[in-house]
């Protein structure tokens, strides 16, 4: 049911944890199955490129390879390139996700956007494209 890319990135997540200070952050949950998923960036100032990302999750099995396939993506990308990074190119990257899961992947992208979204409204600046996020539901300002 699962390609092998997903059943690695389950097994052995990247970029888990929390970054302190980040530059931006963003908390989604999806409210049909109650899952959470937490996205930290650390961007550098002068060339808007994406150092650092980690996430945590508190979801399924999808949900956890996806962010961990979506902080391999983000990283090393300015915030404007990281705007690529949907859950269509999260999914393609694992090789696809079994249909009843591509919410799951969707919760990653948002996530994405909810700590760019963060970053933008902190330095006051416009990210082309990106629209508020409609599930932030962070709870550290
Ligand atoms: Fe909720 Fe996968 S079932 S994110």
């Amino acid at each position: 049911m699962y390609s092998e890319k997903v059943m690695d990135h389950f097994s052995n997540p990247r970029n888990v944890g929390e970054i302190e200070n980040a530059s931006g952050m963003g908390t989604v949950g999806n409210a049909k199955c109650g899952d959470i998923m937490r996205m930290y960036l650390d961007i550098d100032e002068d060339t808007k490129i994406i150092k650092d990302c980690k996430f945590k999750t508190f979801g399924c099995g999808a949900a956890v390879a996806t962010s961990s396939m979506a902080t391999e993506l983000v990283k090393g990308k300015t915030i404007y390139e990281a705007l690529e990074v949907t859950n269509k190119a999260v999914m393609e990257a694992l090789d696809g996700l079994p249909p009843v899961k591509v919410h799951c992947s969707v919760l990653a992208e948002e996530a994405i956007h909810a700590a760019l979204w963060d970053y933008a409204k902190k330095n006051n600046i416009q990210i082309d494209g990106l629209k508020e996020p409609k599930a932030d539901i962070g709870d550290e300002e």
